[in-house]
């Protein structure tokens, strides 16, 4: 069993760093495996520390060459160096400068943390704690220093040279084929903002001019040949600034701004300091490579990583357990930017459906944690749905109760008071306290404990005295049993058989808005006319479960006539699990399969062609992982599949004529130029979410229909669309199509990661056979994230019937996957493990399946403090 658990970091145990470094000079001379680099540090100590403490450097797998203070090489026994810290004892108690020489081979490095090569680039990862593998340092955010990079490489092999901030200089080194650069950054930062880049890569650019008249040089770079796909990134660079001028006030603040593509990353993207790095996921697009899907998550990182200039770099964490101030401000403001570009009410329910496929699984497993954690053993495992998903409905209930007008202006103290610091919850929550007068200390609890809170809610009318009142209960599972009750923001209003009843008031209720802060409470709502039907978390005002009493007409009512549309869409599919869920457990519901079908089709007549992309989202069924959220316990995922299939077959044959009939409606002219924007895509959602019933319906027919469309598709979306269907209709069409998708993109890694994907999702008895024979493809690759991702991760988090076989196969398969990869890369066997997350609410076989897979990865010597850190959770 486990020998070695690994440390953990408790936020109580929080002190200053006994030392600061003010500057950090940086010398890098780049070579595929013998690169050098000098750090020139400024040190002081830090007058908030404990005096005469020793200086301990962080250090990760370093290799130390030379070592000097204030010019003056140190003797043996004033210190000690190991790869992971270079210690001295004894500190001059005075500003000094440290000299340190390492030496690092960023070919061999497979973890993609610190200086690595992706396709021949140099590149940097530093957060959380990459930057210790280039040198010692102390690297911790509350540190933030001055930084000055001078590059140097082969100016064959890397042609383009970047750093943080602005360029300073640069020029060639003659008689060597050697040429450098000097960046100078004059933000003080974090280790884990700084970043370079060197290598052969296309340049895409343009010029923003702020709204204080400065003039930025904005780029994108990527890798040769490809700058044409450049070009959508680049232009969702200028409008995020313009954004944020807009909507925050918040301008840039460099001369230049960059942004670079790399195929080898561990996550979407990085806000280092003026030099965004991007998996090229997040930036190359082109109609024939990228779906709608894949544009729009372009357009909403690549504004994630510019908002973090003021939300993370400008004010940055004071330390890792804050990670949710920098991240869940961040993902707001990005799902902010998304809805003023695209349709609001789709983007919001967007954002719902992730938030419960992946936080609130999250929350009611063995990994739950608080948006802000206590404890941790291993940083890189809590970039979470929970401190960036939960995180963000933190900020946006903050606005839904102090309003727009004052959550503007807190933000903007909140900036002013902070800008330059690493800062924490508390500052940020100050901030809005010091605006509004208002005493957040309640609401912060949402930060605190894990767990999902449910509100129970029944509703009674009285017509007599024409009021309609609100039991309101609510509970915290998951939290322990000393929680107090959260602070709920619910957005509400009455619905009637004809509409909204305007005239219902309440004394509670501002602005649509009930503060909901009490275990049990009554709302009564006075002037209401007939027996309502209530609208209730409008938009989804808050990140919990309801319980409430309704029957499905009157969800039905809902759907007509609720003036939100986040509520329109939720009384759908509530319809539809209650519909699913009845059916696997052998209970009736008040309104059958036949009767929603009717209530879809006359939605579909009154709005499909106004609202495709609305209509796409009602069309499309609750996921089996969102059924299996709801059922809560003794989980079969086929007999989920098994209800869901039925009911998408009931669907299309109910509305086959009204699906065709879309379908013709929405088609596109042969030689419709592409174009990636929010009402052309939401007319591709609604074809292709009719195309998915109609093929459940008839698959003959459905098999010919998305084979056609693949064959005659003028863009990724549509022929993808096609696969997808087709990949659940078994037979010869299927691997034919399969077989020229591959064939026809075998030069595009980032498409072939999406055949990959839809074979890896089949919900077949075949998929694990089929899986371990694309592993062995050769455009397979492990040490690639994209592809472990899009083949293997695909399978454990997207494929539940198979990845849950109930004889322990699916969990093999992406057991023995985690442990061959752990020792290249262990943050992505470590993210590949949560696979597991939900295993205790899976029925005993498949659970114990599960349990002896977590087992044999746990037993495993060796194992990186990554893996350990998840399977050791998981099964505690
Ligand atoms: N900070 C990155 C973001 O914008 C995520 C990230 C974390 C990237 C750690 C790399 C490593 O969300
Ligand atoms: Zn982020």
């Amino acid at each position: 069993m486990r020998t070695d658990t690994p440390p953990t970091v408790r936020l109580e145990d929080y002190r200053p760093s006994d030392h600061l470094i003010d500057r950090v000079e940086l010398d890098v001379r780049l070579d595929p495996h013998d690169t050098r680099v000098t750090a020139r540090l400024a040190v002081r100590p830090n007058p908030a520390g404990r005096p005469g403490a020793p200086l301990i450097l962080d250090g990760d797998d370093l290799r130390l060459l030379a070592l000097d203070l204030d010019g003056q090489s140190l003797a043996p026994a004033a210190f000690r160096v190991a790869p992971s810290a270079l210690t001295l004892p004894e500190p001059p108690q005075r500003p000094f400068t440290l000299t340190i020489e390492t030496r690092l081979d960023p070919t061999a490095n497979t973890k993609l943390m610190g200086l690595y090569r992706s396709n021949g680039v140099y590149c940097t990862q530093c957060e959380a704690d990459g930057f210790r593998r280039i040198t010692y340092f102390l690297d911790r955010p509350d540190v933030m220093s001055i930084y000055t990079t001078r590059i140097e490489a082969e100016e064959a092999a890397a042609p383009v040279l970047l750093g943080n901030g602005n360029p300073v200089e640069a020029g060639r080194i003659e008689g060597t084929g050697r040429h450098f650069a000097v960046w100078h950054d004059p933000h003080p930062k974090p280790a884990y903002l700084f970043a370079l880049v060197g290598g052969r890569l296309d340049r895409v650019s343009s010029t923003f001019t702020t709204m204080d008249g400065r003039a930025v040089e904005l780029a994108v770079y990527v890798e040769p040949g490809k700058g044409d796909r450049a070009a959508y990134a680049l232009d969702a660079v200028e409008r995020s600034m313009a954004w944020d001028e807009r909507t925050f006030g918040r301008a840039y603040d460099l001369d230049v701004f960059n942004v670079v593509a790399v195929s080898d990353f561990n996550m979407g993207a990085m806000e280092n300091k003026g030099l965004n790095i991007f998996n090229d996921k997040y930036v190359l697009a082109s109609p024939d490579t990228a779906t709608d899907a894949d544009y729009a998550a372009i357009e909403a990182i690549i504004a994630h990583e510019y908002f973090h200039n003021w939300s993370g770099n400008r004010v940055t964490c004071r330390d890792w357990f804050q990670l949710c101030l920098k991240e869940g401000l961040t993902v707001f403001r990005d799902q902010e930017f998304s809805s003023d570009m695209r349709s609001r009410d789709v983007h919001r329910i967007g954002e719902v459906r992730t938030l419960r496929a992946r936080q609130f699984p999250e929350d009611a497993g063995p990994l739950a944690h608080p948006v802000r954690p206590k404890r941790y053993a291993e940083i890189n495992n809590f970039y979470t749905a929970t401190v960036y998903e939960k995180g963000a409905e933190i900020v946006r209930m903050l606005r839904t109760l102090i309003g727009e007008r004052a959550f503007r202006a807190g933000m903007d103290r909140y900036f002013a008071e902070n800008d330059g610091t690493a800062a924490t919850v508390e500052d940020f929550l100050r901030a809005f306290e010091a605006e509004t007068g208002r005493d957040l200390s309640r609401f912060a609890e949402w930060y605190e404990r894990p767990g999902t809170p449910r509100v129970a809610i029944s509703g009674h009318y009285d017509a007599g005295a024409q009021t309609y009142s609100l039991e309101l209960r609510q509970t915290r599972p998951g939290a322990g049993s000393d929680a107090p009750p959260v602070v709920i923001p619910i957005r509400l209003g009455l619905i009637g058989q004809d509409g909204p009843l305007d005239d219902a008031r309440s004394s509670r209720v501002t602005d649509g808005v009930f503060v909901f802060d009490r275990w049990d409470d009554v709302l009564t709502i006075e002037n209401v006319a007939t027996a309502p039907v209530p609208s209730l978390f409008r938009g989804f005002s808050a990140p919990v479960r309801v319980d409430m009493a309704m029957d499905d007409t009157e969800r039905l009512t809902l759907l007509r006539h609720d003036t939100d549309g986040f509520n329109r869409w939720e009384a759908a599919q509530r319809v539809a699990a209650r519909l699913m869920i009845g059916a696997l457990r052998g209970e009736a519901t008040e309104v059958g399969a036949d009767a929603f079908a009717a209530a879809l089709d006359s939605f579909l007549d009154a709005r499909a062609l106004a609202d495709p992309a609305f209509a796409a989202l009602v069309l499309s069924l609750p996921s089996e992982s969102d059924l299996a959220d709801d059922i809560g316990s003794e989980i079969d995922p086929d007999a989920i599949h098994a209800a869901r299939y039925d009911l998408r077959t009931r669907l299309g044959t109910a509305l086959t004529d009204r699906l065709h009939a879309l379908r013709d409606a929405l088609s596109e002219p042969a030689g419709t130029p592409f174009s990636p924007d929010a009402a052309s895509a939401g007319r591709r959602a609604l074809r292709n979410a009719a195309l998915d019933l109609i093929a459940a319906a008839d698959p003959t027919g459905g098999a010919a229909c998305a084979d056609a469309q693949i064959h005659s598709a003028g863009n990724m979306t549509d022929r993808l669309a096609g696969l997808s269907t087709l990949a659940l209709l078994p037979g010869e069409t299927r691997e034919a199509a399969f077989a020229s998708f591959a064939e026809r993109y075998a030069d595009e890694p980032l498409v072939l990661d999406k055949w990959f994907a839809i074979q890896a999702m089949i919900p077949e008895d075949g998929t694990v056979e089929r899986v371990r024979r694309l592993q062995e493809h050769p455009a397979f690759a492990m040490t690639n994230p994209n592809r472990v991702r899009a083949l293997v991760g695909s399978f454990a988090l997207a494929n539940p019937t198979q990845f849950n076989r109930s004889d322990g196969a699916g969990f093999t398969l992406v057991a023995d996957t985690v442990l061959a990869l752990d020792r290249a890369n262990p943050q992505i066997a470590a993210r590949l493990m949560t696979a597991f997350g939900s295993w205790r609410r899976l029925e005993p076989v498949r659970r114990g399946m599960a349990e002896s897979a977590l087992r044999r990865i746990l037993a495993t010597p060796g194992l990186s403090r990554d893996v350990t850190d998840i399977a050791g959770r998981s099964l505690g």
